[in-house]
């Protein structure tokens, strides 16, 4: 294939991907944006597997059959609520990607370190300015790269639930990442202006690999979705490191893509959960609050039942529903979505509050919502129904629990302190379905759950949705 005609290829994939992300900002043209980044993606690597300079066929279809594989077999099998866990991995593998790409870059423009004889004699400028660049490109990949695959390891332990989700709170520990920092810096001046060696690039690369694991380490609790799409975008940036050093300008623009998408959606994200944005990224600086909030019960609660339910729906004008992570485990969303026609059937008014850390991923409670035929007008963001919950008669929180926490407003020592909530205490009866009075991820309990106007509905929130729909 000409130069030429992969140069277009390339452009054409490049606009494809930026309507990828243009069409995934909506619901409704999400599945449109989906098909243009899998059009995207096809043209890409069609158009590098026939670049002339592409060597070694056969071990290229032999990784592709195998990475397509595992990726279809992952795809079909991955829970929704464990798609976190799988983007954490998938992002560690950009980091280990951009670190090999690093490695094989300098191997390659120093034969001599891995004793390759025929190829040291290969006539390579090793000064200049071009051959700098070069350097700092390999060096900041491997960096970026390192930070990008242990952080990601950790975050998909903490996911998982073989890390503790609790913040690591090392003392010093911001003065050990500047340390960090500060002796890559060091490093790169030593590898650029002096001695380019494979023995500095490993140096560096355990130093970031370290700084990557306690920076994600340090960070907790609520901050953990944020840590997902800052990796997402540093995952980005890695990718685009080693389109410097492959010089493969697209890997450089889908890089720059990913890395400035994930670096907005982490900034969106922090706002909705008044964060400070360096404060998240930087390892939970000025999170040292004392903290107060425990998982203890902190008064009586009330019971109710499916039937009461069924009643109280009946006799309400005005209804919220506000899902979280339970409705994901439990897949309520299909008699969520009846419960909700068979009420405006009956004249009444019901709508969606989703905050926008509901679940376990950005959107989760939106997609679940999709999939079960809710009608996205009445799906509404936390900002746009705060104000009317004083005006509702019940609010169904159906298996959330952190985005209904009062003590995020009221208690200035509650790890979710500063976290905008969805202020459900605020309606006249408000009805928690869950199977306990275990908390939520931040493994803080919630006053809302004694408060006079609310009752429990415990058991599975499937089967707890499924009676009412029967009573009613
Ligand atoms: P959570 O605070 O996680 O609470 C979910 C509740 O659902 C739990 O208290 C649990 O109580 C209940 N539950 C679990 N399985 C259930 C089932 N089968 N039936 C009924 N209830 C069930 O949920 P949330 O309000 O959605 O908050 C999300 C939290 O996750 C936030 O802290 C957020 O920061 C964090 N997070 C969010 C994301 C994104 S991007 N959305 C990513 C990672 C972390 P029981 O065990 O008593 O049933």
């Amino acid at each position: 294939m000409s130069q030429g005609i992969i140069s277009a290829a390339y452009l054409i994939a490049a606009v494809l991907f930026i309507f990828s992300l243009a069409g995934l900002s909506k619901q409704e043209t999400a599945k449109q944006g989906n098909i243009c980044g899998v059009a995207g993606m096809a043209i890409a690597l069609i158009a590098t597997i026939l670049k002339p300079e592409t060597l070694g066929m056969g071990w290229i279809l032999v990784a592709m059959i195998t990475g397509g594989g595992i990726g279809v077999y992952l795809a079909r099998r991955v829970e929704m609520t464990e798609m976190p866990e799988l983007v954490a991995v998938l992002h560690s593998f950009v980091g280990l990607a951009a670190v090999l790409v690093g490695f094989n870059s300098f191997i390659d423009l120093h034969p001599e370190t891995v004793g390759s004889v025929s190829d040291a004699i290969k006539q390579i400028s090793h000064s200049g300015a071009e051959y700098n660049i070069h350097l700092v490109e390999v060096y900041l990949g491997i960096f970026i790269g390192a930070v990008t695959f242990t952080g990601s390891i950790v975050a998909f332990g903490k996911l998982r639930g073989v890390i503790n989700s609790k913040a690591l709170m090392l003392p010093h520990r911001h003065k050990l990442n500047l340390l960090a920092l500060v002796l890559s810096t060091g490093l790169l001046i030593h590898f650029v202006g002096s001695h380019a060696s494979i023995t500095t690039l490993v140096i560096m690369a355990v130093i970031a690999g370290i700084f990557g694991w306690h920076l994600v380490a340090s960070i907790g609790g609520a901050d953990m979705p944020v840590v997902v799409s800052m990796l997402n975008s540093y995952s980005g940036w890695a990718a685009a490191a080693a389109g410097f050093m492959l010089s493969n300008d697209l890997l450089i623009i889908v890089g720059a893509l990913v890395g400035s998408s994930g670096a907005i959606l982490s900034y969106i994200m922090c706002k909705a959960m008044n964060r400070s944005f360096v404060s998240v990224i930087a390892g939970g600086f000025g999170t040292d609050v004392q903290q107060s909030s425990s998982d203890e019960e902190q008064g009586e609660h009330r019971e109710t039942s499916a039937d009461d339910v069924a009643d109280m729906l009946k006799n309400s004008r005005s209804v919220i529903i506000t899902p979280g992570y339970g409705m994901a485990v439990a897949q309520a969303q299909y008699p969520v979505a009846e419960i909700t026609q068979k009420l405006r059937d009956k004249g009444i008014k019901v709508r969606f509050g989703i905050h926008p850390v509901a679940g376990r991923l950005p959107g989760h409670m939106n997609v679940l919502l999709a999939e079960a035929k809710v009608p996205y007008d009445i799906v509404l963001e936390m900002d746009e129904i705060n104000d009317d919950f004083s005006d509702t008669d019940t609010v169904l929180v159906i298996g959330a629990n952190d985005t209904v926490n009062p003590a995020a407003l009221d208690d200035p020592n509650s790890p979710i302190a500063g976290m905008p909530v969805l202020e459900v205490w605020n309606a006249e009866n408000v009805v928690v379905f869950k199977r306990s009075m275990n908390t939520g991820y931040a493994g803080v309990q919630n006053p809302l759950f004694f408060k006079e106007n609310t009752q429990m509905l415990f058991g599975d929130a499937k089967a707890s949705v499924e009676n009412i729909l029967r009573a009613l």
